[in-house]
């Protein structure tokens, strides 16, 4: 594979979503598997996604009283070094304001006072770039319903070897991760064709490619979430996506076959949160035109998660 397909690799198999901002260049012309994607993709007609978009509104949990905390989710966010703390808190207050009941942040220890210092909401563990930090990890494991690993990690090496252990101990224990941050170069002749290897590649991994389209594939179909967003893009952005699409991937796995029609979870998860983040982006255009930033968008997830799901 020519790409850098960064620690995604190491896990195919699992239940993976990764999150790209560029898609794969093609390796090969392989015709019969173009053929496929072209005409699931054309199945895939706004109709047939008003179909499919149902069936996103039924992974969503309903709120009641008979829940203990921790049910509606416990997301961990793996990420955050010196440099970079904005994005670990982005993803983790997304998982948070979209329903789970708690967030953790596992991150490295110079970022953990200036995380914990942007929100008292957060559980954050200042354990990344320790000895130890696969050790510490898996104590948590357990406790957790799936990982977002990525946001703000940095190029650091030994902190990578540690991710690394980190999403291999999360796939032994069968824990939903959604990876973030893996990038490559675009085929903007055949976005369809090269999201779909490009899942097919990572073992089926659900791929989902960020573009003025988001493409969502899980090596046998395409979808396209083309939900109205907005011209405007900004930093952090993709981690309110990645935040998310973590804990909609947990309800996703949760909700039996009757519910989802025989689809598959991660892609319903995945359509759900592309949606919801370009609905955010949408309602904070409104607001904010040009100067919208990230936590403008975050300041919408409970309206446009209405608006979305429960009308
Ligand atoms: C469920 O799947 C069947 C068979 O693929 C399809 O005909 C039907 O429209 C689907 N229903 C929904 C709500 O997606
Ligand atoms: C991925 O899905 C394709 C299409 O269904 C299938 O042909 C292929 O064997 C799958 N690969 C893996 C590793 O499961």
């Amino acid at each position: 594979m020519a790409a850098r397909a960064g620690p995604g690799a190491a896990v195919a198999g699992a239940a993976v979503v990764a999150l790209l901002s560029a898609a794969l260049a093609l390796y090969g012309p392989l015709n019969a598997v173009l053929q496929r994607a072209r005409s699931l993709h054309e199945a895939h007609s706004i109709k047939d996604m008003d179909s499919t978009f149902q069936l996103v509104r039924n992974i969503i949990p309903a709120l009641t009283a008979k829940k203990h905390k921790g049910q509606a989710g416990r997301i961990g966010v793996v990420g955050g070094c010196r440099e970079y703390t904005g994005a670990p808190y982005f993803a983790a207050i997304s998982a948070l304001k979209v329903g789970a009941d708690l967030a953790h942040v596992f991150c490295a220890r110079e970022a953990a006072p200036v995380i914990k210092s942007y929100s008292p909401e957060l559980i954050v563990h200042p354990v990344l770039d320790g000895p130890n930090a696969v050790l510490e990890m898996e104590k948590w494991l357990p406790r957790l319903h799936a990982l977002v690993v990525g946001p703000g990690l940095g190029r650091d090496g030994p902190l990578l070897d540690s991710v690394k252990g980190i999403l291999e101990a999360s796939k032994a224990r069968d824990i939903p991760v959604v990876v973030d941050a893996l990038s490559g170069p675009v085929d903007s002749s055949d976005p369809h064709g090269s999201v779909l290897r490009l899942s097919q590649a990572l073992g089926n991994v659900t791929v989902v490619q960020k573009g003025e389209h988001d493409l969502i594939s899980d090596g046998q179909q395409v979808l396209t979430c083309n939900h109205e967003g907005s011209s405007r893009r900004c930093g952090g952005q993709g981690d309110l996506l990645s935040g998310s699409l973590g804990v909609m991937v947990h309800w996703a796995l949760l909700t039996g076959p009757e519910k989802t029609n025989g689809s598959s979870p991660l892609l319903l998860a995945a359509l759900g949160a592309c949606s919801l983040t370009r609905q955010c982006n949408h309602q904070a255009f409104q607001k904010h035109g040009r100067s919208t930033t990230t936590t403008d968008m975050i300041a919408e997830v409970g309206t446009a998660f209405s608006t979305l799901f429960e009308t």
